[in-house]
């Protein structure tokens, strides 16, 4: 059941965003809590990617707020907007995110080189997820060298590795057969279960969305009310 003694991590107070003449969020309303996976659920092209862009400070709405910790990350300045990302926001997209040339151990590492650390200790720290995430012994393999599935799990690891207070998440299966779908979804939910981050998973498989804590629908550029996981829906 949702609990909801905890305050949200992340807020959405009424958005709406067009893009020209199309409305494609129109009022939408959404609180997240740490530790829960929700999963936002829709049809193609009604707006899911959208509200995960506006959600995490990439994309501006037209109007409306996102508080993250209660502060309005629309008031922030582009670069403070940049280095919240960088801080407390994790991203998994659905393929194609991992660098090609990279180790995986490098690619794992990767954001927190680019945060500042040095090599050495990132990948000392980058190891720690491999095996976690069923990874060991795939350190050195490039993303060419691997399964989707397991391409995935070195993304959700990179997504990870800057302890991230929400994880974001874009049809993260949708490269993925049914057997190995379910085990990445596993996998995401209990590393926010595990470590306190907040998911938030955007598909259009409600098979994906069952995994989560609770659903929400976009309908007609407004969220549905969260249902939680075992009510009928
Ligand atoms: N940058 C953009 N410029 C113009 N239209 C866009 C842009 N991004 C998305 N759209 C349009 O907004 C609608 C919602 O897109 P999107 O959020 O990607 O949907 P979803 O992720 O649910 O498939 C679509 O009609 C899409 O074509
Ligand atoms: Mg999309």
């Amino acid at each position: 059941m949702q609990t909801t003694s905890k305050s949200p991590i992340l807020t959405a107070r009424n958005i709406v965003k067009q893009f020209g003449s199309a409305p494609v969020l129109q009022n939408a309303s959404l609180d997240i809590y740490p530790g829960r996976a929700i999963a936002i659920m829709g049809p193609s092209g009604s707006g899911k990617s959208t509200l995960l862009h506006i959600l995490s400070g990439i994309l501006q709405p037209d109007s409306g707020e996102v508080l993250f910790s209660g502060r309005a990350i629309q008031a922030l300045k582009e670069a403070e907007r940049t280095a919240l990302r960088r801080s407390s926001f994790g991203f998994v997209f659905q393929s194609g995110q991992l660098l090609p040339e990279l180790p995986a151990l490098e690619n794992v590492a990767l954001p927190l080189i680019l945060g500042g650390a040095k090599v050495d200790a990132a990948k000392q720290q980058a190891a720690g997820y491999f095996s976690p995430l069923g990874l060991a012994g795939l350190e050195n393999r490039r993303p060419g060298e691997m399964s989707g599935g397991q391409a995935q799990r070195v993304a959700i690891a990179r997504a990870l590795v800057t302890r991230p207070a929400v994880l974001f998440a874009d049809e993260p299966t949708g490269a993925l057969d049914a057997h190995t779908s379910h085990e990445v979804m596993t996998l995401l939910c209990e590393a926010s279960r595990h470590t306190g981050a907040a998911l938030v998973v955007v598909t259009h498989d409600p098979e994906v969305a069952h995994s989560c804590d609770s659903t929400v629908h976009v309908r007609e550029g407004q969220l549905t009310a969260p249902i939680a996981k075992g009510e009928t829906w």
